[in-house]
């Protein structure tokens, strides 16, 4: 077996051992893929991590940036209490509208808002609209601006904060100094960033599975 078939067997084994799969998040993926988006949320051991993360924060306020259908979404809204609110930021106004669907169905409706526009024009109204500071912050949507999504995330942040990115690490990319790909050279910076900022406590862990050779940065808010 090839690296790649070897993660995608456990993942698959894991989804199955731990029942990682239910109705609402089923209907998610075939509800995103039906309406043509691609095929690019986490994985479902992911998610749950995505899941996990929120409940040992006992994150009661959440801050997502980059919707696709709503699978992360769903998996970390499922942390939060009945009173929680998840605040997610979407550019693609079809992609908001295949997420509102699926959250609605999952049962989250009442706890999740789909804001719909480029991030960096949305964040300030997030901002003004008082809805932060937030307890969890995952950063997943256009690479290139993952430096400024960091800075936002803890303008709109508390001691404590938890700070998520996705995608870090690229088949290996994210090490190449010489990379002029602008999504590599925007989660460097942002990378960069984290460490250089004495307010945050930084890591990037490595991943495979079925979503292939990538990683998270996690940061946390400290002072
Ligand atoms: N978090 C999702 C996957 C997100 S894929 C999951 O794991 O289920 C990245 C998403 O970011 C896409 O839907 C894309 O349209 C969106 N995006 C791209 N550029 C953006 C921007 N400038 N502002 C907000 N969202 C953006
Ligand atoms: C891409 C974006 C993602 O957020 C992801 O998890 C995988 C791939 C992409 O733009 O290719
Ligand atoms: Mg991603």
């Amino acid at each position: 077996m090839s690296s790649h078939e070897t993660w995608d067997a456990v993942d698959a084994y894991i989804t199955e051992t731990l029942a990682l799969r239910d109705p609402a998040l089923d209907t998610t993926l075939k509800a995103s893929a039906a309406a043509g988006l691609p095929p690019i949320a986490v994985s479902e051991p992911q998610g749950r991590m995505l899941q996990l993360l929120a409940a040992v924060q006992g994150a009661r306020s959440i801050l997502e940036i980059g919707t696709l259908g709503g699978y992360s979404t769903i998996c970390l809204a499922r942390a939060l209490p009945e009173d929680g609110r998840l605040t997610t930021l979407e550019y693609d106004p079809a992609h908001a509208e295949v997420a509102r669907g699926n959250i609605a169905a999952a049962g989250l409706a009442d706890r999740v808002e789909v804001r719909v526009g480029a991030a960096l024009e949305t964040l300030p109204q997030v901002q003004a609209d008082g809805l932060g500071p937030f307890d969890l912050v995952f950063i997943d949507a256009d690479k290139v601006n993952n430096p400024s999504y960091v800075r936002w995330a803890l303008e709109l942040s508390r001691p404590g904060t938890l700070i998520i990115v996705d995608n870090v690490v690229r088949n290996g990319k994210v090490s190449d100094a010489s990379s002029q790909d602008p999504a590599i050279l925007g989660t460097r910076a942002a990378l960069e960033f984290i460490a250089a900022e004495p307010r945050l406590v930084g890591t990037a862990v490595q991943t495979v599975g079925s979503k292939g050779y990538d990683g998270f940065a996690l940061a946390r808010v400290v002072g």
